[in-house]
């Protein structure tokens, strides 16, 4: 291994991993207000005072005062080494680790620039729909399946034209601009050179992920053509299996239930007919990233795949994915539609009852011994034996708890056997080992020379990167003190990433001299409740005062130096009225 990890492909990292999955994985969760929260693992407490943030994508506890990023968080649990960390969470996020000046080659797109890209395509599909000349198949081809104007503008359907180059004439206007347009999956290759469109003449689904960036689309035909359903490839962005179609519009909500369906229309069609909270898994199993996110926001989860044998054949994958997550009071569901339907034509022809009627809902657990049970014959020992044997993995997989014990006694009650013969059968599954660390002692810094209008900056910066780009013009800082070139620095590293979070500003400072402080800033105070009114009008109103500060400052300086009858009348009549425009009384 050579040559530094780059930067870049830190940002990218980061951007493409939750810290909140991170941590859970280790140290489960629970979700509290805006933030997430466990017993400290760094230390021995009673109460939860571990905090982690989502938006800012930063760990703290109250407790010990461990705070850090995804990166610190495994460097500190796990005692992993910077690259180790970076490593392990790249493995996570399916990308190769590049190294400066060789290893892996990369494109140096920033990633936010895709989500961007893929914003624009949104827009141009949606405007497809509404104005092109052939868009009223398209709008015909809706209202056949049901779907009405409102259902189709919260899911911000479109059209992708028939032709070849429509979004290459609209979007690719240069060959870069084709590139990028390859790069998120819209353009296609062509062996001669050149690009085509990937969609053509199909409703577009756009999909975006949890946080609500556009990651890539579906795509469907209007007749019986296939592929039914085309969908972007696997991208820098986009990755099929790890996609949940609908849970952006989830966002900040915890629902009593989520229900699962399989695919696009399911999705649209129940959030039509009023019922809340419908992810869609995009034709591909739900995977444990899948549920473990589900159960961040819920804890019922039900499962209504389509009334066919392949549908039946996921919800049974679905059941053994859940097993192992059924701790703390989770609870998955299953509803079984009749042959030949799914949620979509279902709704539609009896209504929305079916799906709130909790009456229908199978619990999983019932499920488990109803598919264990088929084809053995419970009245010879031969048969109870091999009933015991199917369900020795899946209790072994259960983690202990109530579930699992209230299981074993129907177990063993169809078995005419005891809960005690069965518990020593049950093969568990290797322990997962848990480090518990001393806390590391942190080092605070003193607030020493910095001015006390910086650190309320920088904390709302790291709060809302966002914030920073208020400030146009970031040169004045840079005659300041260390603490004002540093702000300037901050400020031009977030003008060139719309998109930054806290964790990516903390990973670029790392080891610098700034890191101890900017760590500390990322964690103090509970802001959760401000909104982002106030956050800005407390972000003007500080860089006003810091401003004010430094012409105080200048003007001082200059006095020193000047009697005041060398001064012009203008400068005179400055020091007449000294309070600038926009400094409060303090
Ligand atoms: N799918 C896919 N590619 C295909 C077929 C299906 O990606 N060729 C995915 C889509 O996400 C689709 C889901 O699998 O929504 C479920 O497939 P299916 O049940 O066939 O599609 P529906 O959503 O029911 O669509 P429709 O009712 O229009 O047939
Ligand atoms: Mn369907």
């Amino acid at each position: 291994m050579s040559g530094r990890i780059p930067q870049s492909f830190i940002e990218d990292l980061l951007a493409r991993t939750d810290i909140v999955d991170v941590i859970d994985t280790h140290v489960p969760l629970r979700k509290s207000g805006k933030n997430w929260q466990a017993l400290c693992p760094f230390h021995d407490e009673k109460s939860p005072s571990f905090s982690v943030s989502q938006d800012k994508q930063f760990y703290h506890c109250f407790g010990c005062g461990a705070n850090g990023t995804a990166i610190s968080f495994l460097m500190d649990y796990n005692n992993m080494g910077f690259v180790e960390a970076v490593e392990s969470l790249a493995a996570r996020a399916g990308m190769d680790v590049p190294r400066e000046g060789g290893g892996t080659v990369r494109s140096e797109t920033n990633l936010s620039e895709y989500h961007e890209l893929l914003e624009l395509v949104i827009d141009y599909y949606r405007c497809q729909l509404k104005e092109h000349p052939q868009a009223a198949r398209a709008v015909e081809y809706l209202k056949s399946r049901g779907i009405t104007g409102d259902a189709a503008a919260k899911f911000e359907l479109g059209y992708a034209p028939p032709g070849w180059d429509n979004l290459i004439s609209a979007m690719g206007g240069s060959d870069a601009a084709q590139q990028r347009l390859a790069k998120a999956g819209m353009l296609i290759q062509r062996d001669s050179g050149g690009y085509y469109d990937r969609f053509r003449d199909r409703i577009m689904y756009p999909i975006r992920d949890h946080r609500g960036r556009a990651v890539g689309f579906g795509g469907r035909v209007m007749d019986d053509s296939t592929p039914k359903y085309l969908n972007s490839p696997e991208t820098p962005i986009f990755h099929k299996g790890k996609e949940l179609y609908g849970l952006h519009q989830l966002r900040g909500t915890s629902p009593a239930r989520l229900f699962v369906v399989e695919g696009y229309m399911d999705a649209l069609a129940l959030a039509q007919f009023g019922i809340s909270g419908v992810v869609a898994t995009l034709g591909t199993a739900a995977t444990r990233d899948h549920m473990e996110r589900l159960f961040r926001m819920t804890a019922r989860v039900i499962f209504c795949f389509d009334g066919d044998e392949a549908g039946r054949r996921a919800g049974w994958r679905a059941l053994e994915t859940a097993l192992p997550l059924l701790r703390d009071g989770r609870q998955v569901y299953f509803l079984f539609l009749p042959e030949e339907e799914d949620p979509d034509t279902y709704v539609r022809r009896h209504g929305p009852e079916t799906f709130e009627d909790e009456q229908r809902y199978v619990p999983l657990s019932d499920h488990l011994l109803n598919t264990l049970k088929e084809g053995t014959d419970l009245n010879t020992r031969e048969g109870r034996a091999q009933l015991i044997d199917r369900a020795m993995p899946h209790l072994g997989a259960l983690p202990t708890g109530a579930l699992r014990q209230l299981l074993i006694q129907d177990l063993a009650r169809l078995a005419r056997t005891e809960p005690e013969q069965i518990d020593p059968l049950i093969q568990r599954p290797a322990a997962r080992g848990t480090q518990k660390l001393r806390p590391r002692p942190r080092h605070m810094p003193a607030r020493g020379e910095t001015m006390p209008m910086l650190p309320q900056i920088i904390r709302l910066l790291l709060r809302r990167p966002s914030l920073g780009q208020l400030v146009e013009d970031t040169k004045p800082l840079r005659t300041g003190p260390p603490g004002e070139v540093f702000l300037a620095d901050l400020l031009d590293f977030i003008h060139s990433r719309p998109h930054i979070t806290c964790a990516a500003i903390l990973e670029n400072w790392r080891g610098s001299a700034f890191e101890a402080r900017l760590r500390e800033l990322s964690g103090t105070q509970d802001d959760s409740d401000m909104d982002a009114l106030d956050l800005e009008r407390e972000f003007m109103g500080a860089m006003e005062r810091l401003q004010a500060q430094r012409s105080r400052k200048e003007r001082q300086d200059w006095l020193q130096g000047k009697r005041l009858e060398d001064l012009s009348a203008d400068q005179r009549a400055g020091l007449r009225n000294p309070r600038p425009v926009g400094e409060s009384d303090r």
